[in-house]
């Protein structure tokens, strides 16, 4: 049985072929991302196996059934890329990752706050310069700080759990509140109370219509006055544009993201000798305090390990009998 990989690196073919040894596929490895201009590279495959910027909509399905392709691994968590309902239109079983390591991206959210805090690309830069002046590296204690977090599945609670123990007041929005994290001192608010109320605030819901654009000019102007927004759930969570603005009132005082509403033509390639035509981009780069990282919060060894096993053991049980062995992984 033959699964085509589409939008790889050399890492994904490296750690699913370690871990393919006890599987048995073959696997073919594309670079390009599965679209509609690349369902004629599929053939003779049963499964097709995506990443967070494949666009898998009604047509790609389409073509996908009529080339009998029956299982759709998303090798991710996210799933927004993704015709659920085509899918299930065309007898075409779609499975995810959902909780490969949370904590990875969780760390990855506190990584992008220390060094947006801290100013440490800068100092490190610095101090290979001998350049020891502190000037212009002042930051603030996140002790006694007030965290809001919005959205608290398994990504969310991590990062409520690292927050605690750096001593933050954690505060979070969730369309279901989680007992547990309420026990460990997670206090839950609507939403427009965390905007008021944070120093610092982290995405960690998933893209869809409610969360769209969440954060907007309106919802902007309710945030504390120099506000940390972390982003590291999808790009189209926040208006990017309206978030420009913000930081040029110098309303919003630091911006980190992991993710970019127009990700896809950029991300997970190297573009260094390339003109970039994304002028919003660029000018979000080119603010001191705003960090932009190419979607790498999954990207930990041990995060790798489990979204090559659990995709393949995803693969092979919906093959055989259309049952998932790993629970809460199947879409359609
Ligand atoms: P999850 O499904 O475990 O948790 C999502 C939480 O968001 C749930 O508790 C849900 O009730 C809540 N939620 C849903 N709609 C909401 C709304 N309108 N407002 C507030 N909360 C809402 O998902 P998980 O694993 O925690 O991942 C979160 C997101 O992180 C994913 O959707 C994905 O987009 C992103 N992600 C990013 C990665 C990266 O490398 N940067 C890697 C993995 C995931």
């Amino acid at each position: 049985m033959t699964i085509s990989f589409f939008s790889t690196q050399p890492y994904d073919q490296l750690f699913f072929e370690e871990f393919n040894a006890d599987f048995g596929f073959t696997l073919r490895f594309y670079e390009v991302a599965l679209s509609a201009d690349t369902t004629n590279l599929v053939h003779d495959s049963e499964a097709v196996c995506v990443f967070v910027n494949d666009k898998l909509d009604a047509n790609v399905m389409a073509q996908l059934a009529s080339k009998g392709v029956k299982v759709v691994a998303l090798r991710c968590a996210g799933f927004n890329n993704v015709d659920i309902n085509a899918a299930k239109e065309h007898h075409i079983k779609v499975c995810r990752v959902p909780a490969y390591s949370p904590q990875a991206v969780a760390e990855h959210a506190v990584g992008l706050m220390l060094t947006l805090n801290r100013k440490i690309h800068k100092a490190y830069n610095r101090v290979r310069e001998q350049n020891f002046s502190l000037n212009g590296l002042l930051g603030f204690d996140f002790y006694g700080k007030t965290v809001g977090v919005i959205g608290t599945g398994n990504i969310g609670r991590a990062f409520c759990k690292i927050m605690l123990g750096f001593g933050c007041k954690v505060k979070a929005y969730d369309v279901i509140a989680n007992r547990d994290l309420e026990a460990i001192g997670v206090e839950y608010h609507p939403l427009v109370d965390i905007l008021h109320e944070a120093d610092i605030i982290s995405l960690h819901c998933p893209l869809n219509e409610q969360t769209h654009h969440l954060i907007n000019s309106e919802t902007l102007q309710m945030t504390k006055q120099g506000c940390m927004l972390i982003n590291t759930s999808r790009g189209a969570l926040i208006d990017t544009p309206a978030v420009i603005d913000a930081l040029k009132s110098g309303h919003l005082g630091y911006l980190g993201v992991d993710v970019y509403e127009q990700e896809e033509k950029l991300f997970f390639r190297d573009l260094s000798s390339n003109i970039i035509q994304d002028d919003v981009l660029t000018r979000l780069s080119g603010f001191p305090n705003v960090l932009i990282t190419a979607h790498q919060g999954f990207f930990t060894r041990e995060a790798l390990t489990q979204i090559a096993l659990v995709t393949l053991q995803n693969v092979k049980d919906l093959l055989k009998d259309g049952n998932l062995s790993n629970k809460g992984t199947l879409l359609a």
